[in-house]
């Protein structure tokens, strides 16, 4: 994610663009710069670190113009430096560009232009549109410089891939910006006499209220409060203004109640995003060339919290698809066990914040012990990232609510994606197997737009639950860390006693704290453990358990006879399937910490990212 903010006006820019990149930061706070026309020349103020910074900056340099643009950035190609800082600028530097999302060809993009003699100043996706549009400029004609820009900027839509929303500014045409949205977030708000461009609703929200939602392909051109809309096809569309009424704070979540709603929504979004950039790094990972993959003997997983979960799912997936053998540890344990020295081992650190101090301290020692280092985080030059050999980067964007979700969906997707890689690489896994592989984890963002669709199924169901002092969930095999996920969701933000067992132990004991009315929730997708979990249902109901069955469409009519409700969770391949059942469990805690009244997004007792030991 990154922050995009733009104004045109009446009135000097530089206070509403430090204003609106504030409202961005929870987008993205590695760097954060604005680019202003003042007279007939840009001036570009940018500097490492949270908006205050930039604003200390400007405030020395003191830029003054009608028209500029702002960007607040989550590195994502390039690490967080003043050169890597948007906004980026062709060779002449007089274009301008500020962009949010990934730009996927940029390495052929860039190979071109540099053949053709640009000169380019970062190691950003980004720079590549700012000279594109340079280059396209050359050849385009038009009656003005405004009509040429905008066929200059049509052209370099054509030549880019990915996902991307982007403002542009040129110096040939003051009090004009462009917007570009392709399926990253854009939005234009429409205020008296000025306009702005932005990420995000909260960025002008004081100023107007009067919002244009753009759609995909379209392109804004923005006039002092006047704003035109060309369509993906380049034809004038009309434009339909929508009035808002969020207040501000509603407005920074997205319109949802909370940034744990918002982010459990984020998520076929995360999900696509996260997979984009594994395609583009397949087989290059680890940063081991293939007969360095094959002598990988050992696997140690080593995470916290929900990252643990992850981690507990993705010794499934790699003893699954890459036959190595894997021990997962909670980093605050591996650190004072003895792990025994053996040649051959690679450490994997799971980590959203990347800055968790028993996580650090673990993957210190796996250093230490010689193995090979690779971090699963979200958070670019976060300390983990610092430390690992290698780094395979989870692109779901800030993730603000305490308790973790999104987070935790990518960690597992990323899990996936590097055991079917490292099975592919060590033979394990035949090319055809790979590529059918490749092609379910390729369409689970889809499935999961479906998933979060099961929302008001279980607001409904929470409304007859909430008041129960214990909860219990159930899973077998790839399911197991999901019940442990969905219990230590709904601990963290509803505080009430919630346990995750595999459905195969409670007989071994825990079935004793069933009780009369006790909700217990059984991870049961028509998978080879089905008829297993049918059984675990009848044992539970029998002691007089409140049984909800989680099934997908073809256990439906099986798991009706056995349970007192069930929610049907769409179909996936049986090992993909725990990203998508762990939905249901997310919303469940929300809805019931939400009744309870519970502080949702900062839970009692908790902090994001847990630096001390
Ligand atoms: C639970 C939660 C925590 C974290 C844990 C590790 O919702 O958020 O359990 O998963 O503290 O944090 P990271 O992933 O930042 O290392």
């Amino acid at each position: 994610m990154c922050g995009i903010i733009g104004y045109v006006g009446k009135n000097n820019s530089v206070p509403y663009i430090i204003d609106g990149l504030k409202k961005l930061e929870y987008r993205g706070y590695d760097s954060a710069g604005i680019s202003i026309l003042q007279k007939d020349k840009l001036v570009t103020v940018r500097a490492v670190g949270k908006v205050a910074a930039l604003e200390k900056a400007a405030l020395l340099a003191s830029p003054c113009g009608t028209t500029g643009l702002g960007h607040t950035r989550w590195a994502t190609h390039g690490k967080p430096s003043e050169e890597n800082s948007h906004p980026h600028t062709d060779c002449l530097g007089e274009i301008v560009v500020v962009h949010n999302g990934i730009i996927e060809n940029y390495l052929l993009l860039r190979a071109k232009l540099e053949s053709l003699g640009h000169k380019f100043k970062s190691e950003t996706d980004t720079e590549v549109i700012a000279h594109l549009i340079e280059e396209n400029l050359k050849s385009v004609r038009g009656s003005n410089e405004e009509e040429r820009l905008i066929k200059a900027v049509q052209k370099t839509n054509k030549e880019l891939a990915g996902a991307f929303a982007y403002g542009v500014m040129w110096v040939h045409t003051p009090g004009v910006l462009v917007g570009v949205k392709n399926q990253s977030p854009l939005v234009v708000g429409v205020g008296k006499g000025e306009s702005f461009l932005a990420s995000d609703v909260p960025a002008f929200l004081q100023h107007t209220n009067k919002v244009l939602f753009l759609d995909e392909g379209e392109i804004a051109i923005l006039h002092a409060g006047q704003v035109s809309v060309l369509d993906r096809f380049g034809k004038p569309k009309k434009v339909r203004v929508t009035k808002i009424s969020w207040d501000q704070k509603t407005a920074e979540k997205g319109g949802y109640s909370h940034f744990m709603l918002k982010e459990i929504y984020d998520q076929p979004q995360a999900i696509e995003d996260t997979l984009r950039t594994a395609r583009a790094d397949f087989g290059k990972i680890l940063g081991l060339d293939t007969s360095a993959l094959r002598r990988l003997e050992n696997v140690h997983i080593i995470a916290c919290g929900t990252a643990y979960h992850a981690g507990l799912v993705g010794k499934y997936y790699i003893e699954q698809f890459a036959g190595i053998p894997v021990s997962v540890d909670l980093a605050s344990e591996y650190k004072y066990r003895t792990v025994p020295h053996r040649k051959g081992t690679l450490a994997i650190a799971i980590s959203q914040s990347g800055e968790t101090a028993d996580t650090i301290g673990a993957i210190k020692k796996a250093k230490e012990l010689g193995f090979r280092t690779l971090a699963i985080c979200n958070v670019l030059g976060s300390t983990l990232t610092r430390l690992c050999d290698s780094t395979f980067f989870t692109h779901c964007g800030p993730e603000i609510s305490v308790a973790s979700t999104k987070a935790f969906t990518c960690q597992i997707t990323s899990m996936y994606a590097l055991a079917i890689s490292l099975g592919l690489a060590n033979g394990n896994v035949s090319k055809t197997a790979f590529d059918k592989l490749h092609r379910e984890l390729m369409r689970l963002s889809k499935a999961m737009s479906e998933t979060v669709k099961l929302e008001y199924t279980v607001r409904h169901l929470t409304r007859k639950i909430y008041k129960a002092e214990r909860f219990i969930f159930l899973g077998r095999h790839v399911h197991f860390p999901i019940a442990l996920e969905g219990a230590l969701k709904l601990k963290e933000v509803s505080y009430r006693s919630a346990e995750g067992f595999a459905a195969g132990e409670i007989k071994h004991g825990p079935i004793s704290i069933i009780d009369k009315g006790t909700p217990v929730f059984m991870l049961m997708p028509q998978d080879d453990l089905f008829e297993k979990m049918l059984s675990a249902c009848q044992e539970c109901r029998a002691r007089g358990a409140f049984v909800v069955a989680l099934t997908t469409p073809g256990g439906q009519a099986q798991a009706k006879r056995v349970a007192d409700q069930v929610i049907v969770v769409p179909q996936v391949s049986d090992f993909l399937q725990p990203v998508l059942h762990v939905v249901p469990l997310q919303f469940l805690a929300y809805w019931i910490a939400k009744r309870l009244g519970r502080d949702i997004d900062q839970p009692r007792n908790l902090a994001k990212s847990v630096t001390v030991e």
